[in-house]
């Protein structure tokens, strides 16, 4: 194990931001951690874990001890007949993990195609693309303490996941609470992918593939192969315009707010829930307060999906966190004006 000093962490967060790390070392297995609080000068220090560095805003260096996870390894663990079972390590890049297990026969994920990160993140913050969410795909996780050095593992409920959400975003702020944030460090994680597989097509671009296409009956490297066209389309790739996806989550309303909102503006994207909230299409509202394409410094949204904040400046002249952050504030505030919702940022500012 060795810790090391001064590290530049352009390369490991897809908004490409200059920014580095006091301190950071490497996990490349469990026994990494364990070696970490063994040594007394690290064991209580402050800490952050980095996985793909995809939905961070760095805004300044990083001075807490920063443990970027590189646990690898896919495997099927069980197949039952009704699903199967596969552990990845959660260094595996998210992409290549959904690759491999629909090359090796474990379809499932593949609504999930291109989505940036690790796997290790897709828990934290629940990935969600075109009618699936990781937590329909989730079996269980492993996970380290690192107040204590504990391993455990979490199934779905304990996981607590929500919309872009789970215990592994909430700070404990009391002796009842389970909040995970800054406390774990999530080491390996398994899908419980559905046995026979069934293609989730009711998302409107993907109707819209099938009607094209003629298609009607996908298999599962259709999705995929749909998916990965759908997003390119429409989302920037961060290797080529930084960005860290998302930029909003898309706010839910009462029924009596949004009759209030379609009442001035007929045309707004909005999706009933199960819970009887209805969901607004964040990047509608940024967009019609014109803000498509628009910059401040560096930090542009993107000219195909308003809800999307870019790297304008590219590596070698960067936005920073803090253009970023003043161009989400400008945008949190037009739309509070004119719709009177409170966007609510996605990715952690650190
Ligand atoms: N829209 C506009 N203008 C825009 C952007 C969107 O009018 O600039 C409208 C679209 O026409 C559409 C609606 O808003 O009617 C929704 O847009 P889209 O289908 O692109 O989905 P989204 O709600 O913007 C969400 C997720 C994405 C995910 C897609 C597909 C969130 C915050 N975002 O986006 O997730 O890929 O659905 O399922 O839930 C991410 O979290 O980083 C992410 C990319």
């Amino acid at each position: 194990m060795i810790v090391e000093n001064n590290v530049p962490l352009q390369p490991y967060n897809s908004f490409g931001i200059v920014a580095r790390a006091q301190n950071l070392v490497r996990i490349a297995n469990e026994a990494d951690v364990a070696e970490l609080r063994a040594d007394p000068r690290w064991r209580d220090a402050p800490r952050f874990v980095l996985g793909g560095g995809s939905n961070i805003v760095l805004t300044g260096d990083v001075k807490p001890l920063v443990l970027k996870v590189e646990i690898k390894g896919l495997r099927l663990v069980e197949e039952t007949p009704r699903a199967w079972i596969v552990e990845a390590g959660a260094g595996e890049i998210w992409h290549d993990a959904v690759q491999w297990m629909l090359a090796h026969g474990y379809p499932g994920l593949e609504n999930l195609a291109l989505i940036p990160g690790t796997v290790g993140g897709a828990p934290v913050q629940n990935i969600g693309a075109y009618g699936v969410e990781l937590q329909d795909r989730f079996d269980s996780l492993d996970a380290i303490d690192l107040d204590t050095g504990r391993s455990f593992t979490l199934d779905a409920a304990q996981c607590a996941f929500g919309y872009r959400d789970s215990v592994f975003k909430h700070v404990r702020s009391g002796p009842n609470d389970f909040g995970l944030s800054g406390r774990a460090l999530i080491t390996r994680v398994r899908f419980r992918l559905p046995k026979p597989w069934k293609a989730v097509v009711g998302y409107l671009d993907l109707e819209r593939k099938m009607d094209e296409t003629g298609n009607f009956t996908p298999s599962a490297t259709d999705v995929f192969d749909w998916i990965c066209a759908i997003r390119r389309a429409k989302l920037p790739d961060w290797r080529v315009l930084g960005n860290a996806g998302s930029f909003f989550k898309n706010p839910t309303v009462t029924p009596e707010q949004c009759a209030d909102i379609i009442a001035r503006d007929p045309k707004i994207v909005h999706y009933p829930m199960a819970d009887g909230t209805i969901k607004l299409a964040a990047g509608w509202l940024i967009d019609a307060c014109g803000w498509k394409g628009k910059s401040v410094g560096n930090a542009g949204v993107y000219e195909r999906q308003a809800l999307v904040l870019v790297n304008r400046g590219g590596l070698e002249n960067p936005v920073t966190g803090g253009e970023v952050m003043t161009l989400a504030k400008a945008i949190q505030t037009s739309v509070y004006e004119r719709f009177g919702i409170r966007l609510e940022p996605e990715p952690v500012v650190v």
